[in-house]
């Protein structure tokens, strides 16, 4: 049995052992709200496919149950990496009481998808080093109030908020408890998807102008300096004057002049 990260969407933004894995699958277990059809392109042909949405706890344990006394081989697909917001941990303790091994294969998270169709660098010396990933609160999976987004917010770090197309009035609001209104901002929608869109702007004129029910469902609020476009701070690494072990710092004086 996996648990496989399907990605942001595009069929081919799997890993190649998660679709090695979906190849040999007898049955594959997948989030349809969130997974496109098209990653199951990479399914054998015949495959019994399941889309869980529907089911609750006890029907796919039902469909482990069954798959343990046939012998069938079981993929589960998340969308994006299984361990972020994925309610794998339910499962493994499911398959646990079980007794069906299983392996988790890892996924291209929707939030470095977004942050690639932004051309975006998430952490930026001296602007920020550390990425918040979050969600909005939700009815199934509330936020304990110690990480309320007003409170993360006073890092002022580059932020990721998941879950939260349908709330983006009051996690704007939120943020802006913090982060300076001119702060970078963007949505990215359906990343990596035919339907993909994304809209750059501040934190304060984030949402201004737009059809916010358009923005509900499968949308990524990133946010902070690090996504400026127009910053002049570069990291030390490739700095010419900045030695490490696989390279030694170049000498202005016998360097000058020497080929590329
Ligand atoms: C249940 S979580 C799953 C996250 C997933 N495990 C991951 O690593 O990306 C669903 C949320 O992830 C984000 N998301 C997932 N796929 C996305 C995509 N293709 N584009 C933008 N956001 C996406 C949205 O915030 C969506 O509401």
């Amino acid at each position: 049995m996996w648990f496989i990260g399907a990605g942001p969407g595009a069929p081919d933004l799997i890993t190649l052992r998660g679709a090695r894995a979906l190849q040999t699958a007898d049955v594959v277990l997948y989030a349809g709200s969130l997974v496109p059809e098209a990653v199951l392109e990479h399914c054998r042909p015949g495959v019994q496919t399941v889309n869980t949405a529907a089911l609750d706890l006890n029907a796919q344990r039902d469909w482990y149950a069954r798959a343990l006394r046939h012998g069938w081989s079981v993929a589960r697909l998340h969308s994006g990496d299984p361990a972020i917001y994925g309610a794998t941990a339910e499962q493994m303790d499911l398959l646990r009481t079980l007794d069906l091994p299983f392996e988790v294969i890892p996924g291209v998270s929707s939030f470095t998808a977004c942050a690639a169709a932004l051309n975006a660098e998430l952490t930026r010396p001296d602007v920020s080093q550390t990425i918040i990933i979050t969600r909005g609160s939700g009815r199934a999976s509330p936020v304990p109030e110690r990480e309320a987004l007003g409170l993360l917010a006073a890092h002022r770090a580059t932020m990721c908020v998941f879950l939260s197309g349908r709330q983006l009035e009051t996690v704007v609001q939120e943020l802006l408890a913090h982060y300076p209104p001119e702060t970078p901002a963007a949505l990215v929608q359906r990343v990596s998807q035919p339907e993909e869109r994304q809209h750059r702007a501040t934190l304060g004129t984030l949402l201004d102008g737009l059809t916010l029910s358009e923005w509900a469902l499968t949308t990524m609020v990133l946010v902070g300096g690090a996504l400026g476009e127009d910053l002049s701070v570069t990291s030390r690494l490739y700095d010419p004057q900045y030695a490490h072990r696989f390279r030694r710092a170049s000498d202005p004086e016998t360097d000058a002049g020497s080929a590329p």
